[in-house]
């Protein structure tokens, strides 16, 4: 299984998920691009999908859906651990609610696309205003292996990283993180974002002490959590 990411807009990341000539268009905003793409590699495809419904998500689903005639999968009628076949392989949906009631994301073999969930360096803004359903969203993503990697909604990573170092100057790992980031794919590893991005960075003792001088609660990770995202 093999993704390919592609830019559209000011800074939204679309992809084509595929294996062998079988492929679903994820958050297709850059329509010619991915078709493009796809008549190069002899690629059909043959669905359709968001990984949630915000209009700079869904706003290339008519044209795509209209140029490939592919199926539309509406991420509101997954469930969790729903898979989706593709050739010989199978994405698995995870439902993520949080930035909204109804994201999802998307787990390859060893890719996540996690839409507006989980950003490179930072995580999206909580619409929903469910903390405990996002925090519970972005445990399941953290269970996964650290060398998966992220691929986001939105290249976001140059303002996440000066926020993160505004956050906390000496996070670990952060210079070889900018070091590693590449316009033109844009991802990071599970691995770096556990150590890198504030949001997920609840358990860490300078993230906890900055709190607790704040006088935000710190008793369970949750509450860590949650007081993160109100804080910063
Ligand atoms: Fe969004």
């Amino acid at each position: 299984m093999e993704i390919e990411q592609f830019r559209y807009g000011a800074d939204n990341l679309a992809y084509l998920v595929f294996s062998g000539a079988c492929g679903i268009a994820i958050d297709p905003g850059a329509v010619d691009d991915m078709l493009g793409f796809a008549r190069h590699r002899n690629i059909r495809i043959s669905q359709v999908t968001n990984t949630h419904l915000h209009p700079d998500h869904t706003c290339g689903n008519d044209r795509m859906l209209k140029k490939t005639h592919a199926g539309y999968l509406d991420c509101r009628n997954f469930s969790d651990n729903d898979t989706i076949a593709l050739d010989n392989d199978r994405l698995t949906v995870i439902t993520t609610p949080g930035h909204t009631h109804d994201d999802v994301c998307f787990a390859g073999n060893d890719f996540l696309v996690t839409g507006d969930t989980l950003f490179n360096a930072t995580v999206g803004n909580c619409f929903s205003n469910d903390l405990d359903a996002f925090y519970h969203s972005l445990k399941k993503l953290m269970a996964f292996p650290g060398t998966t990697r992220v691929f986001a909604g939105h290249d976001y990573v140059k303002e996440s990283v000066e926020i993160a170092q505004a956050i906390d100057p000496d996070t670990p790992g952060i210079v070889r993180y900018v070091n590693k980031y590449d316009p033109n794919r844009v991802f990071s590893c599970l691995a770096d974002e556990r150590r890198v991005n504030p949001f997920l960075r609840f358990n860490h003792k300078t993230m906890i002490d900055k709190l607790t001088q704040r006088h935000f609660p710190c008793d369970t990770e949750i509450q860590r959590f949650k007081s993160l995202m109100q804080a910063f």
